[in-house]
């Protein structure tokens, strides 16, 4: 009895799992542009680590320029030595961006805009998730700062630079989670805490500023020639969940063996939104594993807009 679990039992339900595993993999997408990027400019937030840095690879394996806008420059410079023992080609800038604070956003734009004339990709990849209300320096609610108004800032700040180096685009990372997200201006810097029921209100609060702000944004640059994705990168092993506790991974467990990706399958759409010369791509649409993802959240413009305003106003535009 022991001995056949041991000899066929076992071995058949590891060879199940092993296929259900790689036919999921298989199904991922992947960015099978080959061009050469040299002579374009690209920016990543949030380059440092997880989907970024693998992002940031990616590109300068195609030879790009990439100014890595990271918090913490001695991350920063540790990862560009990392970076350089596997790939030599391209070009790497670290460069000083902390998002939580709307003057370091400003510093780090007029930076970029005095020292590089052309600006071709803006990806808005930096994010924080946590079930706590932290505040930044600004007196935001940290997820919507870091997620979204200091991207919002940044963007505009650079709009000038992205339509000089035209044809251009901004990809946005969000997440599927901003389906459930609900934007609520009443609250949505957590005048009055989040539900005791659901505490990554705020994460996926920001996720769903970030859909609208590609939504209005697409709207607001018709006639420039500056495209805006909102990309999913799927569930992936990064520093992102770093403050969960020990026994969430344990619940986590299956659907971590059906969903888990690493950092560099999860950055193939975004690579593709960034680079791909798809005719199918779409301005304002979100992408994931190299397709388009149909939302299952409703979508109003009267939001978009209001948000876009409320946004100005927190950053003062
Ligand atoms: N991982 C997933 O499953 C998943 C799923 C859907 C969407 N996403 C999205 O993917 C994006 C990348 O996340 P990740 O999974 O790669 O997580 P990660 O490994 O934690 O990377 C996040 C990056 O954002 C940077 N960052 C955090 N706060 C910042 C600030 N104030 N200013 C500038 N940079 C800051 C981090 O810098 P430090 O290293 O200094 O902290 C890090 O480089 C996020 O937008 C996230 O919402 C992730």
């Amino acid at each position: 009895m022991v001995a056949t679990a041991v000899y066929i039992v076992v071995p058949t339900v590891i060879a199940i799992l092993y296929s259900i595993r790689k036919y999921r993999v298989s199904k991922w997408g992947v960015c099978t542009v080959n061009k050469s990027l040299q002579g374009k400019v690209f920016i990543v937030t949030g380059a440092n680590s997880g989907i970024g840095k693998e992002t940031v690879k990616g590109l300068i394996k195609r030879k790009a320029r990439v100014i890595m806008a990271c918090r913490n420059m001695n991350y920063a410079k540790a990862v560009v030595e990392e970076i350089r023992r596997s790939v030599t080609t391209g070009e790497l800038i670290p460069m000083h961006l902390d998002l939580a604070s709307f003057s370091s956003v400003r510093s780090f734009a007029e930076e970029v805009k005095s020292t590089f004339p052309q600006v071709h990709v803006l990806i808005n990849n930096a994010g924080v998730y946590t079930n706590e209300i932290q505040r930044t320096e600004d007196g935001f609610e940290s997820q919507l700062q870091i997620n979204h108004l200091g991207h919002f800032l940044l963007t505009n700040l650079l709009l000038d630079q992205l339509k000089k180096s035209a044809p251009s685009r901004v990809v946005i990372v969000t997440s599927t989670l901003h389906e459930t997200g609900v934007i609520d201006f009443e609250n949505l810097n957590a005048e009055k805490g989040w539900p005791k029921n659901n505490t990554r209100a705020g994460y996926k609060n920001s996720k769903l500023a970030n859909m609208y702000f590609c939504q209005e944004l697409t709207k607001r640059s018709v006639g420039t020639d500056i495209s805006v994705f909102a990309v999913c990168p799927g569930l992936c092993y990064t520093n992102l969940f770093k403050n969960m506790k020990w026994y969430h991974y344990i619940f986590a467990l299956p659907v971590a063996f059906l969903y888990l990706r690493s950092a560099e399958q999860g950055c193939q759409t975004v690579l593709h939104c960034a680079i791909s010369e798809d005719p199918n791509l779409e301005s304002g649409l979100m992408y994931r594993d190299c397709e388009v993802y149909k939302s299952r959240h409703q979508f109003s413009p009267e939001i978009a807009e209001k948000l876009w305003e409320y946004s100005a106003k927190a950053v003062s535009l």
